[in-house]
C-alpha cells in the first residue's frame, strides 16, 4: 500500500503547485491513495465548495483540514455532503463533518484520520483519547491507518507518534507548515514525520506575504495577512506499508522548490 500525502496547501499558488505537480508524483511514486491538506486553500485560510471539487480534481482521494477549518462560512454549507473531507475529529460531539473516512474496498482499504492538537492551540477534546476510540473504530476496516495530526508542538506529535506505534500505519505531522527533517519508521511500525511542509509560497514567511509578518513582530499591531507571490514550493511525504500488518516499510519526505527541484 503506498500513501502519497502532500502538506497544506495555501491559496492559489499552492493550487497551482499541486496541479502541476502531482500528476507527475503519481507518475513517479504511484500511490494508492493521495491525502492532501487543504485547510489554508481558499487564500491562506479554510476552503470552499469550489476549491474542495477542484483539489479533487487535482488528484487529491482525501482532504483532511486543521484549526482553519472553519474559516470560510462556505464549509457549513456542503460540509455534510463532502465525502472526501475529514476535520479534526476531536471537535465536540454534534459538530458537522467526520473526522474518520474510510478509502477504498475489500483488500484495498486505507482509514484516514485527522486529530488537532492542544498545545499551543485551542482547547479541544484530548487527542491522545480520541485516538484510541478512533483506532479501534478504523480496525474494523482496515489495518492501514494514516493520521494527520494537526499540531504546533513537535513534543505533542512525538508524543501521538509513539503513543500510536505499533497500531497505525503513520502519524504525519501538519500546521507548521515546516518540513521537518526527521521522518523515521518507529519500532512498532509506525511511520512519522512532525510536520510535512506546506504547498504553496516560497519565498513568504509560512505563506503569507513576509511585510505584513514582519511588521507585526516589528509592531505588535495588528496586520492584515495575504497569500505571498512569486516561487512556490510543495512539500508532502511518501510511506510505503504492508497490506497485511499495517506496518509502514518506508517512509521519505517530499519536497519541491527552487533549491530542490523536482527530478522523476
Ligand atoms: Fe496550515
Ligand atoms: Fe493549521
Amino acid at each position: 500500500m503506498k500513501l502519497l500525502f502532500i502538506g497544506d496547501i495555501v491559496g492559489s499558488p499552492g493550487r497551482e503547485m499541486l496541479q502541476e505537480y502531482l500528476p507527475k508524483l503519481k507518475a513517479k511514486y504511484r500511490p494508492d491513495y493521495t491525502i492532501v491538506n487543504a485547510e489554508n486553500a481558499a487564500h491562506g485560510k479554510g476552503i470552499t465548495k469550489k476549491i474542495y471539487h477542484e483539489l479533487l480534481q487535482a488528484g487529491a482521494d482525501i482532504l483532511t483540514m486543521g484549526n482553519h477549518t472553519w474559516d470560510k462560512k462556505d464549509i457549513f454549507e456542503f460540509i455534510h455532503e463532502a465525502d472526501s473531507l475529514v476535520r479534526p475529529a476531536n471537535f465536540p460531539n454534534g459538530t458537522p463533518g467526520s473526522g474518520l473516512k474510510v478509502l477504498g474496498t475489500g483488500k484495498n482499504k486505507a482509514v484516514v484520520i485527522n486529530l488537532q492538537g492542544t498545545t499551543f492551540l485551542p482547547p479541544l477534546d484530548n487527542p491522545f483519547h480520541a485516538a484510541d476510540e478512533l483506532v479501534t473504530e478504523a480496525k474494523k476496516h482496515s489495518d492501514i491507518i494514516f493520521i494527520d495530526f494537526h499540531a504546533e508542538a513537535t513534543s505533542e506529535k512525538q508524543a501521538l507518534a509513539w503513543y500510536l506505534d505499533g497500531r497505525c500505519t503513520a502519524v504525519i505531522g501538519t500546521h507548521t507548515h515546516v518540513p521537518t527533517n526527521d521522518s523515521r519508521i518507529l519500532p512498532g511500525g509506525t511511520a512519522f514525520q512532525a510536520d510535512a511542509g506546506m504547498t504553496g509560497p516560497y519565498d513568504g514567511i509560512l505563506g503569507m506575504k513576509r511585510e505584513a509578518v514582519l511588521n507585526r513582530f516589528l509592531t505588535h499591531l495588528p496586520a492584515r495577512f495575504e497569500v505571498e507571490e512569486g516561487s512556490t514550493q510543495l512539500n508532502g511525504v511518501f510511506v510505503e506499508a504492508d497490506k497485511n500488518s499495517g506496518r509502514a516499510t518506508s517512509i521519505k519526505s517530499v519536497q519541491i522548490n527552487d533549491d530542490k527541484p523536482f527530478f522523476d
